[in-house]
């Protein structure tokens, strides 16, 4: 199959959404942008091709799609929703959250991997905006990556992972946030996170009485073989390099990374710290924890390409945004975690 291509900056935006709309609603897989990572969307109504999303990822069947709406309020067609759901809606909606609610029958078990539940999301980028209202019908869409891989936050990245799969793909430039949605479960007025994002733990407290974290958020074996939700049991965004966290302050990163004498290094770390490695080691540079969130999954693509066999970062800080950061880096690892400290 030909994947067509249209660029968002070069083209005419009416003739795109009309276009790739129309695929969407016969049934055709678009990749397209969010403020979180690229998505590959189809018509959450066409089991058909949702299957065809799973086969062109090589995603497990049991790991439910998440269903893009318009706006907070389309998720009364497809979800059973509640006072909390719109309490969330008003606060961060469009933008990047998904809230997991009971399903209504017309949102096909192809879709929620056999769960009675659905997510809903609806984003704030103003591509996945029109594309979703141009198509008419919720797109489920996961991260246009193959599973396993880290999400895209490129189109480019999007093109190596899906060219020849799938029908078009948008190109919107690079993402805003760079790590994906939050996703929530909720029950009266308590909120848990199942997946951290750009919308915290301390924002969801402005709009609800209780948050919590679910534990295989920070401890990936946590999640056992039935989670809550079942993206948690699978191997996530990793890069081909070894990947290793490596917990204690900015010297001990860099004397540890030093003592390193085999393998092709690579370093994800604080700009700070740039001058204190020999320099043959890769290094992949960010400010603070927002532009880690952005460059993250790229840092990773890069290594790649630099043929990088064995990667490390300091432990990120878990509070705030670092949640997200944390989550996603302790899976890419599998967990592994160097524990340095210097008497
Ligand atoms: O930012 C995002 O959320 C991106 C963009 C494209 O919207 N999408 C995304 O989708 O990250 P995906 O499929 O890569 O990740 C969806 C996660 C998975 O971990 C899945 O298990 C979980 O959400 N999920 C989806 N529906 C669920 C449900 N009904 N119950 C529990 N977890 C669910
Ligand atoms: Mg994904």
């Amino acid at each position: 199959m030909k994947t067509k291509y249209y660029n968002v900056k070069s083209e005419e935006s009416c003739r795109i959404f009309e276009e790739c709309g129309e695929i969407i609603r016969g049934g055709g897989l678009v990749a397209f942008p969010t403020e979180t990572v690229y998505g590959l969307g189809v018509s959450a109504f066409c089991p058909g091709s949702v299957k065809k999303v799973f086969a062109a990822k090589g995603r497990p069947s049991d790991n439910p799609l998440i269903v893009h709406v318009a706006s907070p309020e389309d998720a009364e067609d497809i979800a059973v929703t509640c006072p909390l759901y719109y309490r969330i809606a008003e606060k961060f909606m469009p933008g990047p959250i998904t809230v997991i609610l009971p399903k209504r029958d017309n949102i096909p078990l192809e879709v929620t991997g056999g769960l009675d539940s659905v997510g809903i999301r609806c984003p704030s980028h103003p591509v996945a905006h029109q594309l979703i209202a141009v198509a008419g019908v919720p797109i489920a869409a996961p991260s246009a990556n193959i599973s396993g891989a880290p999400s895209p936050t490129k189109c480019s990245y999007v093109m190596r992972d899906m060219d020849g799969k799938i029908d078009a793909v948008i190109d919107g430039g690079d993402c805003d946030f760079g790590l994906e949605s939050t996703v929530v479960s909720v029950n009266g007025d308590s909120v848990v996170i199942l997946r951290p994002g750009a919308v915290t733990r301390e924002d969801l407290l402005l709009v609800c009485d209780s948050v919590s974290v679910s534990p295989a958020v920070k401890d990936p074996s946590a999640a056992g073989d039935r989670p809550e939700s079942p993206g948690m049991k699978y191997k996530h965004y990793s890069p081909n390099a070894r990947f290793v966290l490596v917990d204690g302050d900015g010297r001990e990163f860099v004397n540890y990374v030093s003592s390193v004498k085999d393998g092709n290094v690579g370093v994800i770390c604080p700009k700070d710290l740039d001058g204190e490695f020999e320099c043959h080691i890769k290094r992949y540079l960010y400010g603070d924890t927002d532009e880690l969130c952005h460059r993250l999954f790229a840092f990773f693509r890069q290594a790649d390409d630099d043929g990088v066999t064995k990667l490390f970062a300091p432990l990120p800080d878990d509070n705030g945004r670092g949640l997200a950061l944390y989550n996603r880096m302790i899976r890419a690892a599998g967990c592994t975690v160097i524990k340095v400290t210097e008497r």
